[in-house]
């Protein structure tokens, strides 16, 4: 069942739920008003028809006449009046209940009997009902008569039934009018739900560049829009990311690929002497080699994309670390006469995997020797600082320009002058490292000026003491 049709059905029930109970409530409210007020005005006659017997002497009246010359609000035809004697029998009556009798009732005798006032409903068949009040008049203890002033209810019937009328009638047609109501604002707040969904379909064929061009208001639907744009925009990247790494992956593969096929078309055009194919062998060997160094990162990559790298948790001492990747260092840089050095090192305990941290101090330091000019200095240092440590790795090498700096963490990516400044390198390394450091909760960045040389710094949390 669409949104909007539930939405209108509940707004109906509950609005014709509180109708219901508003009308009911406004009827019985109503009832027990009029009725009171009939009653009221009963006693009020009553009243001074007794205070007029009092003026009297008590003495009961004679007839009709003198009757209604001494009460002529009992001429109203609303309302008669009968006077009964204790036993019960009638002693005068008003003309306007010649029609038949209305006798007093038991139990108005026998309240009366004991003082006390009484209002009595009575019913005659093909009739409105009846309202009587009995009233006591008591000289010196003793009951003298028992007055009754009676009115018929009809005009009070007559009103209620009307009233009842009407609310019977102007229910439906206010729960109508409201329905109609509903339904035209259910219609209208749910219209940017199909604004959405139809751009959403749009996206879904396929289309990442649409956005939704809702009101930003902050709203529950302004929100909703920012959160899918939001949510898209990230998908374009990550589709953008992936399509740039496939393509960039194939171009690294194939350059390999291509230098082999070509060597070896070429060697095997005629026969050769030994050297030429033990040469083409070891020049394919040193491309097998690099491919299957990209291969193996790719797939590192690809199964810490998905959560797959196991990383152990264990305290590692990094100034040893240091010290060793130093050494291995020394010997990279010897063919190109660079000097690795050690700056401070601090002694620096952090929680988590002694294999990856190696991997990744390697790579910054292979960076950093295979990025500096012949004669260059690398620096490695190691500074603890309250609840972190920091490692970095200094050169005077060839330094990045500011734009790239973001990129160069992404997979494959290399500049223009590295590319110029060496073959070697597949772009991954830096993808590597960004995983390890966020693995281990902490965070690498760099510093560079072009041409100066460039400082790779990691900062990780210290494993907590007691450990
Ligand atoms: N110390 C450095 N000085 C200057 N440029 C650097 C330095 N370290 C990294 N870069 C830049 O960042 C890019 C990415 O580095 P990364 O280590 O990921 O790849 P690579 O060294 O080119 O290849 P490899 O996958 O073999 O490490 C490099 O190509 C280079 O442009
Ligand atoms: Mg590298």
């Amino acid at each position: 069942m669409p949104l909007r049709v539930r939405l209108t059905l509940w707004y109906g029930s509950a609005l014709a739920l509180v109708l219901i109970i508003f009308s009911v409530v406004l009827y019985a409210i109503t009832a027990r008003n009029l009725r009171d007020a009939v009653d009221q005005s009963l006693e009020e006659t009553a009243t001074t028809a007794v205070r007029s017997l009092e003026e009297r002497g008590f003495l009961p009246l004679i007839d009709e006449e003198e009757l209604l010359s001494q009460f002529p609000e009992l001429a109203r035809i609303d309302k008669f009046f009968q006077i009964f004697s204790p036993s019960g029998t009638i002693t005068i009556r008003s003309p306007n209940i010649k029609q038949h009798e209305v006798p007093l009732s038991r139990t108005a005798l026998e309240t009366t009997f004991t003082g006390r006032t009484i209002f009595e409903s009575a019913k005659y068949p093909n009739e409105p009902q009846l309202r009587l009040i009995s009233v006591p008049i008591i000289y010196r203890g003793n009951l003298l008569y028992i007055v009754q002033v009676g009115t018929s209810m009809e005009s009070i019937e007559e009103t209620l039934h009307r009233f009842l009328i009407l609310l019977i009638v102007a229910m439906p047609i206010a729960l109508a009018v409201s329905l109609a109501a509903g339904w035209f604002l259910a219609g209208r707040a749910l219209r940017p739900v199909d604004a959405i969904t139809l751009a959403a379909q749009r996206i879904a064929a396929g289309d990442l560049s649409q956005r939704l061009t809702m009101s930003t208001a902050p709203d529950e639907i302004g929100r909703l829009a920012g959160t899918f744009n939001d949510m898209i925009g990230r998908l374009d990247t990550s589709f953008r990311q992936i399509r740039q790494f496939t393509s960039d992956a194939s171009h690294e593969l194939r350059t390999p690929l291509t230098v082999m096929k070509g060597e070896t078309e070429l060697v095997l055009r005629r026969p050769r002497p030994l050297e030429d194919y033990q040469s083409v062998l070891e020049s394919n060997l040193e491309e097998i080699d690099r491919m299957a160094r990209i291969v193996d990162e790719l797939l590192f990559l690809s199964r810490a994309d998905m959560g797959e790298v196991k990383m152990e948790s264990l305290p590692v001492a990094l100034e040893s670390l240091v010290e060793d990747i130093h050494r291995q260092a020394t010997l990279l840089g010897q063919d190109r006469n660079i000097e690795v050095v050690l700056g401070t090192v601090m002694p620096a305990v952090v929680q988590g995997d002694e294999l990856r941290l190696r991997e990744l101090l390697l790579n910054l330091v292979e960076n950093a020797v295979k990025y500096s000019h012949p004669g260059g200095k690398v620096e490695i240092a190691l500074v603890t600082n309250g609840q972190h440590t920091s490692l970095s790795v200094t050169d005077q090498g060839i330094g990045i320009a500011p734009a790239d700096h973001a990129r160069i963490f992404d997979r494959f990516f290399r500049t223009d002058d590295a590319r110029a400044h060496t073959k070697k390198g597949t772009g991954l390394g830096l993808a590597i490292c960004s995983w390890i450091v966020e693995s281990h909760r902490g965070r690498i960045d760099v510093k560079s000026d072009v041409g100066h040389g460039s400082t790779f710094t990691v900062t990780l949390p210290l494993a907590p003491r007691s450990a």
